[in-house]
């Protein structure tokens, strides 16, 4: 059997058709590399279809210019029952000198799924580093965190005409 695989880089240049209309790389576009990047990432850990069920805590830091190297970085730092949590970091670089700024971090949550689209259970990750098992800290608080936003968010929206 293949030994799973738990980080996943993609590596491509930023093309003119990414632009927004400020002449950078449209946001939509780093969050469609983050998608793809994260996916690859829980397909290669679960063997398995998956489905983007979360992506939060996004933040951009630099923008990523038209012609800069792009390396979107994701590495599984929690599993759940049929979910993985997975980090994903943007750098990009100018190609004549490679110094690669980060420009963007995300976490992004994924559930396999089978041929009906039902969630199916994921082989579970476990920490082997102090490193690692900060990071999986920091995956299970941003849920917790996030599980008393939903809530709140939706007592507020069901307060209002819509
Ligand atoms: C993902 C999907 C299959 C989950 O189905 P579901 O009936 O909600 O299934 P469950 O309630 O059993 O949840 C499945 C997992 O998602 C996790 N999950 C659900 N909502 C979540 C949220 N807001 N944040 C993080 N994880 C979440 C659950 O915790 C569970 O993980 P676990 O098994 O590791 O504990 C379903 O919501 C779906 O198909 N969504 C659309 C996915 C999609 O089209 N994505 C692309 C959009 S661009």
């Amino acid at each position: 059997m293949l030994e799973r695989e738990r980080e996943v880089t993609l590596r491509f240049l930023a093309e003119p058709t990414d632009i927004n209309f400020g002449g950078k790389v449209h946001g939509g576009a780093v969050m469609k590399w983050i998608d793809q990047a994260g996916y690859a990432c829980a397909v290669g850990w679960s063997g398995q279809y998956c489905v983007t069920v979360y992506v939060g805590g996004i933040r951009f830091y630099k923008p990523v210019l038209i012609g800069n190297v792009v390396e979107a970085r994701a590495k599984l730092v929690h599993t759940g029952r049929t979910s993985m949590h997975i980090v994903v970091d943007v750098g990009a670089s100018d190609p004549k000198d490679r110094l690669s700024t980060k420009t963007t971090h995300c976490v992004i949550v994924l559930v396999a799924v089978d041929e009906q689209g039902n969630p199916v259970e994921v082989t579970r990750w476990r920490p082997e580093t102090e490193e690692d098992a900060a990071l999986e800290r920091y995956a299970v608080k941003l849920m917790e965190l996030r599980k008393g936003t939903e809530e709140s968010v939706s007592n507020l929206r069901d307060a209002m005409p819509l």
